[in-house]
């Protein structure tokens, strides 16, 4: 008898047809597999409920423009079919992923003209990135590979070639630690391998800007840190700040607020989850708990 197993179980979205995860494939002349030549976005649910995703597809059209790269749909069709996803496959608390490839041409050259973009949406139960961190906190190492500079690759793309937050990867783990942290191309601090990233300094909460993704979760923290009064700035800094901070967190939709809690083997703050990171991370929790900002999945009847 055929093994049925979690592939033929999943649907995903693939150009306009819901199919399982078995039957989708990519061609091994795709832009996307052979260049990185694609973008992607990754939204969560929770309660059945998909959050902000008005603010994911904005970033994806914006990532699709800033490589010149046409998504044959509209904002709307593609929201609908992210939304589809989580309902056929019925999950409530839910990472989902949409990948846009440039797209099949052969020969198989880098000449990106005359090629239609690939659309790729499948989803899974929600995934925390760090949740191998100990306590729910993560010790850090500042890797010595840098973001791409703007110049290179602006960071605020999000692109398909991650290949060096995977790299930076290599850095933490050789140090036996949980996650890295990756400088922009002046030696200040970016961001992590799927993090924004801030710093809290005498009450008030920091986060770098220019070389870094216009994270979700991000925009999130800012707004929840207006609604508490909690004074916030946006501009650069530099590894020793970070060392010295009073507390600091990664910001992301795949765990939400991620407190860091040594960077470089020093210790930050007194070692342990700081009172304003607990502040923004049990915030962002009600936040999503709550169902503001999201809209409702609706899920077949069964
Ligand atoms: C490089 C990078 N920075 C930051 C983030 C956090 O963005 P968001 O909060 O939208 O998940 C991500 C998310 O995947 C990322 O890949």
């Amino acid at each position: 008898m055929k093994k049925v197993d979690v592939l033929d179980n999943t649907i995903v979205f693939v150009n306009g047809q819901f199919m399982s995860g078995r039957e989708a494939t990519v061609s091994l002349f795709d832009s996307g597999l052979l260049y990185g030549d694609g973008i992607f976005d990754t939204l969560c649910a929770r309660n059945g409920y998909l959050f902000k995703p008005d603010q994911h597809l904005n970033r994806l059209f914006r990532s699709a423009n800033g490589v010149r790269m046409e998504i044959p749909y509209s904002r709307q069709e593609v929201k609908r079919a992210i939304l589809d996803v989580a309902a056929r496959n019925m999950l409530r608390d839910a990472y989902l992923k949409c990948v846009i490839t440039r797209g099949v041409k052969y020969p198989p050259t880098m000449d990106p003209r005359g090629r239609k973009s690939n659309l790729y949406i499948f989803g899974l139960p929600y995934i925390n990135l760090a949740e191998k961190a100990k306590d729910g906190a993560l010790r850090t190492k500042i890797s010595a590979v840098r973001r791409t500079p703007v110049e290179a690759l602006d960071p605020r793309i999000k692109s398909l070639d991650y290949q060096n937050l995977v790299l930076a990867k290599f850095d933490a783990f050789d140090a036996g630690v949980d996650e890295a942290i990756l400088c922009d191309i002046a030696g200040n601090i970016a961001e992590g391998p799927g993090y924004n990233i801030f710093m809290v300094c005498n009450g008030r909460l920091v986060t770098p800007i220019g070389s870094v993704l216009e994270g979700v979760t991000r925009e999130t923290v800012l707004e929840i840190a207006a609604r508490h009064d909690i004074p916030c700035l946006e501009r650069s800094f530099s590894p020793f700040e970070l060392c010295n901070a009073d507390e600091a967190f990664f910001s992301t939709t795949g765990g939400g607020i991620l407190p860091i809690v040594e960077v470089d083997k020093r210790r930050i703050g007194d070692g342990t989850i700081g009172p304003t990171t607990r502040r923004i991370r049990d915030a962002y929790a009600d936040l999503l708990e709550s169902g503001t900002d999201s809209v409702k999945i609706d899920y077949p009847d069964v």
